[in-house]
């Protein structure tokens, strides 16, 4: 069960990232693609599990045509959309720019998303989940909502982290990346591992902390005080727009069937790893089939495939 925001991505693909007062000039016509975070991860979680119906979204979209789009896209991926409501108004946007290694900058209109109500993620979709994801590109009030009224595992992506203070003591599962980390515990964004590890280990969460690494892959600090850094396959990145995205699908799809957290970021940091090699938030987003060739071609010398392979 997703709670969260959907976008209409719209990408432009620039020679570089432009800071502030700069002006910088697409290299081809800007695109339209689908996006935003609640949906992205609902979409990656419903390629993966590829099963009709076993993820929802709960969220909104506006009257316009790009909403229509954005539901019959996740419709396509066996994603239940019922719980989206349609607001008088625009669909919320995102502006992309993608440099040429795949790196991006995103600004967002939230449009439809901002009229999320706390009434809207009171339903019994959201009571009965086993496992519920959530974002920070919603209202709060909705988010605190869905949390209070879950009876699932909570598992939090806090981004953006701007309002994560509030949440991060509340949730089972916390997956910032390492810019969001740093932001949550006030400091400057961890330059390697170790002080990744450190920065988790000061947030004192009571939650299981997965901190996605970039290229590094994705550092675990359990609830226990089990620290593990799953490393990430090399690969030549086109976008990692959705790369996050695509990780917490996976991992809180994965969490569902109750697989070991160590045991689900494995997975997820593959999906993510294949899902910067197409283009757009959703342009490569692996099946299950496609995530287990990958990591029993990694670990084909060294480790037994494990359980959840095998479901
Ligand atoms: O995480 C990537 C997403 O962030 C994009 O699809 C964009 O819509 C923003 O929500």
């Amino acid at each position: 069960m997703v709670v969260g925001s959907l976008n209409q991505d719209i990408v432009l693909e620039v020679p570089r990232l432009p800071g502030p007062g700069d002006t910088v000039l697409g290299v081809r016509p800007a695109t339209a693609g689908f996006g935003g975070k609640g949906a992205n991860q609902a979409a990656a979680a419903a390629t993966f599990l590829e099963h009709p119906g076993a993820v929802a979204l709960v969220g909104r979209v506006g009257d316009d045509e790009a909403g229509e789009a954005m539901l019959e896209d996740l419709r396509r991926r066996g994603a239940d959309v019922t719980g989206v409501r349609r607001s008088a108004g625009p669909s919320g946007t995102a502006t992309v720019a993608l440099d040429p290694h795949g790196e991006n900058l995103i600004l967002v209109d939230p449009g439809a998303n901002a009229a999320l109500t706390a009434e809207d993620v009171r339903v019994p979709l959201v009571a009965d989940a086993t496992v519920l994801l959530l974002q920070l590109e919603v209202p709060v009030a909705a988010v605190r909502a869905a949390l209070d009224h879950t009876q699932g595992r909570v598992v939090l992506n806090p981004a953006p982290a701007g309002n994560a203070a509030a949440f991060v003591r509340d949730v089972d599962v916390l997956v910032p990346n390492r810019l969001e980390l740093a932001e949550i515990v006030g400091a400057a964004p961890a330059t390697d591992v170790d002080e990744a590890l450190d920065q988790a280990r000061r947030l004192g969460a009571r939650a299981d902390l997965v901190v996605t690494m970039g290229r590094e892959g994705a550092l675990v600090l359990t609830a226990a005080g089990r620290a593990e850094l799953v490393a990430a396959p090399p690969v030549e990145a086109v976008d990692s727009t959705g790369a996050g995205d695509c990780f917490c699908g996976v991992l809180a799809s994965l969490l569902t069937e109750g697989v070991d957290i160590v045991e689900a970021t494995r997975a997820a940091v593959v999906a993510a790893s294949s899902s910067v090699l197409g283009r757009g938030a959703r342009g490569a987003l692996p099946s299950r089939a496609e995530v287990t060739r990958q990591l029993t071609r990694l670990r084909h010398v060294t480790q037994e495939p494990s359980r959840w392979q095998q479901s």
